[in-house]
């Protein structure tokens, strides 16, 4: 695919290696206005109109300030125009507007707040030191399946009060949900790849379901226990909203962290000088190197937003309708916001990034409790195996998350 010819609807884009990626966008940039394009081909809609794709900071944060004129109701995690119940279903509040997105976000927004998230830092420290115990024990192996993908997983279940014995089922369905156009988890039939999601999303449901019954008997500190009592203005969440609530959770706190992990052992493998003053002062590095990590990785790709009304912003004109990709991932590499933004630099401070999205409604709710996992399995990690490095990644084919399917690692016996 050359430059001129960039096609971000196509499959193949994805597909080309990590640099050939950055230096398309940065390509796009340069252009000074957003390029529009055609809607990629997909099982559950009409081909729409197309989009723009937002590619500097700039635009990004605006549109993220403006959520009255950029919606999420119309979809924000697909280019495509879903149909509703398709929508709600595997995106709930992320794909809603105000004010149904803030009764939604009002529920949960407690629980993870920096200081609840703080309260359990135990419980995520003693995790990744069992986790790094199995990974000396094991020797060389998957760096995904042995690491990355553990920690995140026992957390959000913890969190949800889901049983250890339900993990594995969790983490099949959610890496089918976000598994984009993946050939390994998804087929090649566009109709089947319907059932596909349609399945995992069910699957989760029904461990919803039991487990708000098994709650409503006997209510525990648990999510799962306060989404199903929750009482808001009088109102409670149906078990639609139930079920959709949990998946879009357990979804966004396994299919992200994991990946931000992955390629933190790919970035300080790569930049070897980074990992040694990463390691030369963890106490006092660890905190912007996380934000350096989720900015040059940038684990989710793009949020959709659709015009309400027609609005002119930074010198483009958009009529209402119109669809916008923001590219988180171009965005955080804009030469505007950073100074040499193809640098992975562990002391980058202030490091603006936009990797848990703008400033909005919509900032990423995860966020304290993500950097809380990161810091403490970097330091676990870089404490007790401080020679471990990683081998060629098998990454996964999708426009939406920056994913690693596997990842092998060595260190020294
Ligand atoms: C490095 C890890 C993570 C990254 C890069 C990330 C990224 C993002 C981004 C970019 C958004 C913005 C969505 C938008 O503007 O439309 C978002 C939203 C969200 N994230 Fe995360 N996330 C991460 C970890 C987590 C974790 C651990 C959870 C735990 C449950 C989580 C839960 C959510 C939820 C529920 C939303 C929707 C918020 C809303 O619509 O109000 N995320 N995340």
């Amino acid at each position: 695919m050359t430059f001129a010819g960039i096609d971000l609807s196509d499959n193949r884009f994805w597909a080309m290696p990590l640099a050939g990626r950055a230096a398309a966008f940065a390509e796009l940039r340069a252009e000074g206005r957003p390029r529009f394009f055609a809607e990629p081909e997909t099982p559950f809609a009409e081909k729409g109109p197309g989009y723009y794709a937002l590619v500097r900071h700039a635009d990004v944060s605006e549109a993220s300030r403006h959520p009255d004129v950029f919606s999420s109701g119309r979809g924000a995690t697909s280019v495509a125009d879903l149909p509703v119940e398709f929508n709600e279903y595997f995106g709930s509040m992320i794909n809603m507007d105000d004010p149904r997105h803030a009764r939604l976000r009002r529920i949960v927004s407690r629980a993870f707040s920096p200081r609840l998230i703080a309260q359990f830092e135990q419980d995520v420290r003693r995790a990744a030191t069992e986790i790094v115990d199995d990974l000396l024990d094991t020797g060389p192996c998957d760096f995904v399946s042995h690491v990355a993908a553990r920690l995140p997983l026992k957390i959000i279940c913890d969190m949800m009060g889901i049983p250890a014995e339900a993990y594995d089922m969790v983490l099949a369905n959610t890496n089918i949900i976000l598994s984009g156009a993946d050939p390994e988890f998804m087929s090649a039939d566009l109709d089947e790849t319907v059932t596909q999601l349609l399945t995992a999303g069910a699957a989760l449901a029904e461990l919803v379901t039991t487990l708000a019954a098994e709650r409503a008997q006997a209510p525990g500190g648990d999510l799962v226990s306060a989404l199903s009592t929750a009482n808001i203005d009088g109102e409670q969440l149906t078990s639609a909203e139930l079920a959709s609530f949990f998946i879009l959770l357990v979804v966004a706190g396994n299919e992200t962290t994991r990946n931000a992990l992955s390629h933190a052992l790919m970035l300080f493998t790569e930049f070897e000088e980074q990992r040694a003053l990463l390691t030369g002062d963890l106490e006092g590095r660890l905190q912007a190197a996380v934000e350096e990590v989720v900015r040059y990785a940038s684990p989710v790709i793009f949020m959709r937003r659709t015009l309400t009304r027609d609005f002119t912003m930074n010198g483009q004109d958009y009529r209402e309708g119109d669809k916008t990709v923001l590219y988180y991932y171009s965005a955080n590499r804009d030469e505007a916001a950073f100074a040499d933004p193809d640098r992975f630099d562990i002391t980058r401070w202030p490091n603006p990034h936009v990797g848990f999205g703008g400033a909005g409604p919509h900032y990423c709710l995860g966020a304290h409790l993500a950097r809380r996992e990161l810091t403490v399995m970097l330091r676990e990690l870089f404490t007790r195996v401080p020679g471990i490095t990683a081998g060629e990644p098998d990454r996964l084919l999708s426009s939406f998350i920056n994913g690693i399917k596997r990842l092998p690692c060595e260190f020294p016996g």
